[in-house]
C-alpha cells in the first residue's frame, strides 16, 4: 500500500509495536487512527471498563465509514478495481468495478434507502446472495447511517424472523433468487415468509438477479431496479460519531437465542483496516480474495471493510468451492491472479479428499500468502494447504478471532512473524492475551493452558448485545470481571505461540460457524414426540465439528425402526425450519435417559466422550442419578 498508512513490516517492528501498544495504547492507538479521514477528531482515545463492559475508543470523533472505504481513495485510486466479482456459474459474466464505480453504486443505493425512508439508525436487514449488490447495500447503509444487519442466506424464514425482530428493522434488502453451486434457494419467499411474524418492517427493496417471478407485496415492496432510476448519482455522507452503531450480526451462544453482537464506527474501522493491512501484507497491485460469505464476520471484516478501507482489490464469489469441480478455487485464483486467498479449514479439508489432478490443473503462480480461519486448522490440512496451494513459498496466517472482536486477535503476521502448524501463532499489537484457570487467576509462563481470556480492550471489542446490555456483561465480561471471556480454551507453547484448542462452552463449531447446543435442543423439542433432547459436538473429518443429538421420545413412540425414521426426518425438518439447513444433525440416538446429575443437570462430558467413540474410560458415572443409563447409550452409539 502507498504510504498513506504505515504498516509494520519487519519482526523487530513487530515488536517494538507489541511493547507501545501495551505500555502507552492511547498514543499508540491515536498514531494508528491519524491518516484516517475524520470529520473531527476525537476527545478520548479510550474509556476502558471491562467489569461492566462499557468500553469506548475515539470518543468524541466525528466520521464516516464508507468516506473512508470509498471517498478516501477517489483521487489516488479511482481507476483501480475495488471489487471483482466472480459468479457462481463460470461461464457466466464476471463484473469489475473501480474505486469511483463502486462509489456511485453505493451512492445510489444510499439514495434508494433515504427515498424508502431509510434513516440514520434504524436498523436494516440484508438477506441476499453473494452478489456486488450485497457488498454495496450494506456500505450504502453505512453510507446514511443506518445499522446493518446482514442474515446469512442460509437460515431460515424462522431464524430471520427472530433476527428482524430483535433488531426491529424497518427495511429489508433481498433479491429474486440465490444459486450456491448446484442448489437454489428462493430467498423473496424465505423473506416473505419470515415478514409475516414481523410487525416493524415496512418495506423491502428487491434486487433481480436471477429473474426468477416473485410476488411483490403492495405498498411494502419495491424493485431496486424501479427505484434507482430516478436517484442521483452522488450521496452525502452522514456523520457519525466514533460510538453510533455500524452494524449487527447476531451469532450463537452458549444460551438461548443467538445474541447481536454489535459493533460500533471508528474502533471497527480503525481495528478492521489495521489487522487487514499488517496479517495480509497485501501490495498496492494484489488481488485479494477471502472466500467467506458476508452473511458471516469474516465477510464483513475480510471481504467488505478491511480491504477496501486499505483500497486494496477485494474479489467476491458467489459459488462453493466444489461446483462446478473441485478445483473451482484454483481456476479463479489463476483467473483472476489471486495473490492473497483466505479460506476456511473446512473448505481445505473438503477439497483434500478429491483427487490431486484438480490442484495439479492450476498454476496458482500470484499466490504470495495463505490465510486459514474460523476453527483450528489440523496439521493434515496445514500441510496440504502449504505444500499443494502455496507450493512450499506462501506463509499461512492462521487467523484466531471471534464475531467479537471484530477482527483478528491472534495469528501471524505473513512473512512476520511465525507461522506454525497448528499455532496460531502470536498476538497482535494490542491483543493483550491471558490463560486462566478455574479459579479466574492468570498461568503465567510457556508451555501451560487455561481459558482464553483478553486483559485490555482493543478497538474492535464488542460494545454490547443489541438490546441486552445484561447479556452480554455477563456472557463475556462477568465470567471472570476484568477480562474478556472468549469462551475458547488455549495453550501457550513452549515457543510462546498460542494453540487455540477450542470452545470450552456449549457452543459447537460447525464448518467454521456457530451453534449453541441449546438453540439446536429447542428446536428438537419443538417436535411433539421428544421429550427431551441433548446435543453435543464430536470430531468431524471435513466440519471440524459435527452434530450428536440424544433424543428421547414420548413412550412407545420410537419403538420400532419404521417410526424411528420417521421422528428422525421430522426432527430434521424441524430444525431446518428453525433455524436453516447448516444446523442439520449428523448424528441422531434415540436414547431412554440422558446422564444426569442428582441436581437434574446433564453431563455433557459423558455424552461428548461418547458422540466421540471414546467409552474405554468415561469418568466417575457413579454421582449419576441412574448410572445404567450411560451403558445403555454407549450400546446404542451411531
Ligand atoms: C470461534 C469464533 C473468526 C471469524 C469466523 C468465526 C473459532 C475462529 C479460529 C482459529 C482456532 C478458531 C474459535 C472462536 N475459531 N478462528 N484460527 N483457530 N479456532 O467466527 O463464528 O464468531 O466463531 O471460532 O472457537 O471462538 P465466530
Amino acid at each position: 500500500m502507498p504510504t498513506d498508512h504505515p504498516r509494520i513490516r519487519t519482526t523487530e517492528e513487530y515488536q517494538y509495536a507489541y511493547r507501545r501498544s501495551v505500555e502507552n495504547p492511547e498514543q499508540y492507538w491515536a498514531d494508528v487512527a491519524e491518516p484516517f479521514t475524520w470529520r473531527r477528531k476525537w476527545d478520548n482515545v479510550l474509556t476502558a471498563d471491562l467489569v461492566e463492559g462499557h468500553n469506548k475508543w475515539f470518543e468524541g470523533a466525528k466520521l464516516n465509514i464508507t468516506e473512508n472505504c470509498l471517498d478516501r481513495h477517489l483521487s489516488t485510486r479511482g481507476n483501480k478495481l475495488a471489487l471483482i466479482w466472480e459468479p457462481n456459474d463460470p461461464k457466466t459474466r464476471q463484473i469489475r468495478y473501480t474505486y469511483r464505480e463502486l462509489h456511485q453504486e453505493v451512492c445510489k443505493f444510499a439514495n434508494v434507502l433515504h427515498n424508502n425512508g431509510v434513516e440514520k439508525g434504524d436498523r436494516v436487514c440484508l438477506y441476499m446472495p453473494m452478489i456486488p449488490q450485497l457488498a454495496i447495500a450494506t456500505l450504502a447503509c453505512a453510507r446514511i447511517g443506518a445499522v446493518h444487519s446482514v442474515i446469512f442466506a442460509g437460515f431460515s424464514a424462522n431464524a430471520i424472523a427472530d433476527r428482524v425482530n430483535d433488531a426491529q428493522a424497518t427495511v429489508v434488502i433481498t433479491a429474486d433468487g440465490l444459486e450456491r453451486g448446484a442448489k437454489q434457494i428462493p430467498v423473496k419467499r424465505v423473506v416473505d415468509e419470515a415478514l409475516e411474524h414481523c410487525p416493524s418492517v415496512r418495506g423491502v427493496i428487491v434486487v433481480e438477479h436471477l429473474g426468477w417471478p416473485v410476488h411483490m407485496k403492495d405498498g411494502r415492496d419495491v424493485w431496486y431496479h424501479d427505484e434507482v432510476q430516478e436517484v442521483e448519482k452522488t450521496c452525502p455522507a452522514e456523520e457519525m460519531d466514533a460510538e453510533d452503531m455500524l452494524f449487527i450480526l447476531y451469532t450463537s451462544g452458549s444460551t438461548g437465542k443467538p445474541k447481536g453482537v454489535v459493533h460500533t464506527t471508528a474502533g471497527y474501522m480503525v481495528w478492521a483496516d489495521y489487522t487487514f493491512r499488517n496479517v495480509f501484507q497485501v501490495e498496492e497491485n494484489d488481488v485479494y480474495w477471502c472466500s467467506a460469505d458476508i452473511g458471516w464476520v469474516t465477510g464483513h471484516t475480510y471481504l467488505l471493510y478491511g480491504p477496501l478501507l486499505s483500497g486494496a482489490t477485494t474479489l467476491m464469489f458467489e459459488g462453493v468451492p466444489t461446483y462446478p469441480s473441485p478445483g473451482r478455487y484454483w481456476e479463479v485464483i489463476d483467473k483472476h491472479g489471486v495473490n492473497v486467498f483466505y479460506t476456511s479449514p473446512t473448505a481445505i479439508r473438503s477439497l483434500m479428499a478429491h483427487d490431486i489432478n484438480h490442484v495439479l490443473a492450476y498454476s496458482l503462480d500470484s499466490l504470495r500468502v495463505l490465510g486459514s480461519v474460523g476453527e483450528p486448522i489440523n496439521e493434515e490440512a496445514w500441510h496440504w494447504y502449504h505444500t499443494h496451494i502455496g507450493k512450499g513459498r506462501c506463509p499461512i496466517v492462521d487467523t484466531w478471532w471471534q464475531t467479537e472482536t471484530g477482527g483478528i486477535m491472534i495469528s501471524a503476521m505473513a512473512n512476520i512473524t511465525p507461522s506454525v502448524p497448528a499455532r496460531a501463532g502470536l498476538p497482535l499489537p494490542g491483543v493483550q492475551p491471558v490463560l486462566l484457570n478455574q479459579e479466574g487467576q492468570e498461568v503465567e509462563g510457556n508451555d501451560v493452558e487455561g481459558y482464553l481470556a483478553i486483559k485490555a480492550p482493543w478497538p474492535g471489542i464488542i460494545r454490547t448485545t443489541y438490546g441486552d446490555h445484561e447479556r452480554a456483561k455477563q456472557t463475556y465480561f462477568g465470567v471472570y470481571p476484568g477480562y474478556y471471556f472468549t469462551g475458547d480454551g488455549a495453550r501457550r507453547e513452549p515457543d510462546g505461540l498460542y494453540r487455540i484448542q477450542g470452545r470450552v462452552d456449549d457452543v459447537i463449531n460447525v464448518s467454521g460457524h456457530r451453534f449453541g447446543t441449546a438453540e439446536i435442543e429447542n428446536a428438537i423439542n419443538q417436535n411433539n414426540t421428544v421429550v427431551e433432547s441433548a446435543v453435543v459436538g464430536y470430531p468431524h473429518d471435513v466440519k471440524g465439528q459435527g452434530i450428536y443429538a440424544y433424543v428421547i421420545c414420548r413412550d412407545g413412540a420410537c419403538d420400532d425402526e419404521i417410526s424411528r425414521k420417521h421422528v428422525e426426518a421430522s426432527i430434521i425438518e424441524t430444525i431446518v425450519a428453525e433455524i436453516g439447513r447448516i444446523a442439520k444433525p449428523d448424528k441422531i440416538q434415540f436414547v431412554e435417559g440422558l446422564p444426569k446429575t442428582r441436581s437434574g443437570k446433564i453431563m455433557r462430558r459423558i455424552l461428548r466422550k461418547v458422540a466421540e467413540g471414546d467409552t474405554s474410560n468415561l469418568g466417575d458415572t457413579t454421582t449419576l442419578l441412574d448410572p445404567e443409563i450411560v451403558e445403555k447409550i454407549v450400546e446404542g452409539r451411531k
